[in-house]
């Protein structure tokens, strides 16, 4: 690890010298917090991107698997979006009041996902936060369920873990509003009779989470998870609420389509406008009607569901640009084989070194994890975590000319991504893990 260290600071004397720079006018010197916790002694700072490769300003070339942890899953700058975003930039950018563009990608979305009436935002925070309260406007329940190791975004109610089979605030929670024991029911992911017991007094609004879990690693569900859950969600009661910002992932549709779950909310962001600011949220015509019933037209720009930006025109152009014309069927049928083969080439790696870990996939997204066999939960997950070892095969990557996302192990297939990347990536990790075993 310190060879690694040592050989990213030789090799990145311009990052080094920016964020040097950068200390006097950005919070630690990075522009967000979680900048931070790149694998090196700073980020390397970025000249450009395009498709799946980006260049830093020490003239470095890298294969991004990291792809914006999503938001550029449709490879960087896609020539569509970016024709539709300069044009639309030249036609206005935010009025308040609405396009066709906003239409048409209402009707594409309802044929997408499922559901027949969409709302607009700028995160996939915004729109969880704002399913959750409609949830619980229209339910008159207080409480919303979450998975442990769940991520949703900043959505304050989502940061408790179970600490010992209890709930508690989690770890690196910054200035919680109200301890969100008060407001959150934790249970781990596949687990029906937790399920039951949580949802069972009746107060529990919604149920937030990702039909397959992709932020602790990637854990399924098990084979009908999902179908009894929506069962029991519906006999006591409360909302699902599929979040598939990331398990966009699975197929065009997303995962639930794929596997015939039907949420009564369904929220996504980060890729859908090719990592310009947009989210969404849909919602079934029973929620409509209950919702619709509920705001009157004197109060409708108040009352906590808002974003002055939100439904912008440019947003919008990128988002019609980007379901019409890059993350289309086409461009799954060349991403999912590529995690396949980035599949093949770890776990030949992890089989030849004899270690006890693996390597799992959803779609386009590809994983591997420090344990033999896959997780079943969020805590399984979160156990098998090395928070040392995943820096060192991060870095190792990085002084390659690959990354990773900063969080666990994910690699992400965008359109643009070759096989030659991914055989870049297998070549660099069985080199990683040969040190490792001769060590
Ligand atoms: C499943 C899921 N939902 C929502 C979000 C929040 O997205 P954003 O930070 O763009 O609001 C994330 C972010 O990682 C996520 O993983």
């Amino acid at each position: 690890m310190s060879r690694e260290e040592q050989s990213f600071i030789s090799a990145h004397p311009k990052s080094a010298a920016l964020y040097e720079r950068a200390q006097h006018s950005l919070l630690g010197g990075v522009p967000m917090n979680w900048m931070k916790k790149w694998a090196g002694k700073f980020p390397v700072f970025v000249a450009e991107a395009r498709g799946a490769h980006f260049t830093d300003v020490d003239g470095h070339e890298y294969v991004d698997l990291c792809l914006g942890d999503t938001g550029a899953m449709t490879g960087h700058s896609p020539t569509p979006a970016i024709e539709a975003i300069a044009l639309q930039s030249k036609q206005g950018i935010t009025l308040m009041l609405p396009t066709e563009d906003a239409v048409w990608v209402g009707e594409e979305l309802a044929r997408r996902f499922g559901l027949p009436y969409w709302q607009f935002t700028l995160t996939a925070t915004d729109a969880n936060r704002f399913s959750i309260r409609i949830a619980r406007e229209i339910t008159s329940r207080s409480k919303i369920l979450v998975y442990n190791y769940c991520y949703h975004g900043s959505v304050d109610e989502s940061f408790i873990s179970l600490i010992e089979g209890k709930a508690a605030t989690r770890r690196g929670n910054i200035g919680p509003p109200v301890n969100p024991v008060e407001t959150t029911r934790v249970i781990e992911f596949n687990d029906l009779a937790a399920l039951e017991a949580a949802l069972k007094p009746r107060d529990v609004a919604c149920i937030l989470a990702e039909p397959v879990m992709t932020n602790v690693g990637i854990v399924h569900p098990d084979p009908g998870y999902w179908q009894s859950a929506a069962e029991i969600a519906r006999r006591h009661g409360t909302l699902l609420i599929m979040d598939e910002t990331h398990t966009i992932c699975a197929g065009p549709g997303g995962y639930a389509r794929e596997h015939a779950i039907t949420p009564d909310i369904f929220v996504i962001g980060k890729p859908i406008a090719s990592g310009l600011p947009a989210g969404t949220y849909g919602c079934s015509p029973e929620v409509a009607e209950k919702i619709t019933r509920r705001i009157h037209l004197e109060d409708c720009d108040t009352g906590g569901i808002g974003g002055t930006l939100a439904g912008n025109a440019l947003s919008l152009a990128a988002i019609r640009a980007t379901l019409e014309r890059v993350l289309t069927s086409h461009a799954f049928a060349r991403m999912i084989p590529l995690a396949q083969r980035f599949v093949t080439g770890v776990a030949g790696a992890i089989e030849a070194a004899k270690i006890p870990w693996h390597v799992t996939r959803l779609g386009c997204r590809a994983e591997y994890l420090f344990r033999p066999n896959p997780p079943r939960n969020g805590g399984e997950a979160a156990a098998a975590a090395d928070f040392d070892l995943e820096r060192y095969m991060h870095l190792y990557a990085l002084n390659r000319g690959v990354l990773l996302t900063p969080f666990h192990n994910m690699s992400l297939m965008s359109p643009a991504t070759t096989e030659a990347d991914v055989d870049l990536h297998t070549r660099i990790f069985e080199s990683a893990v040969r040190e490792l075993t001769a060590a």
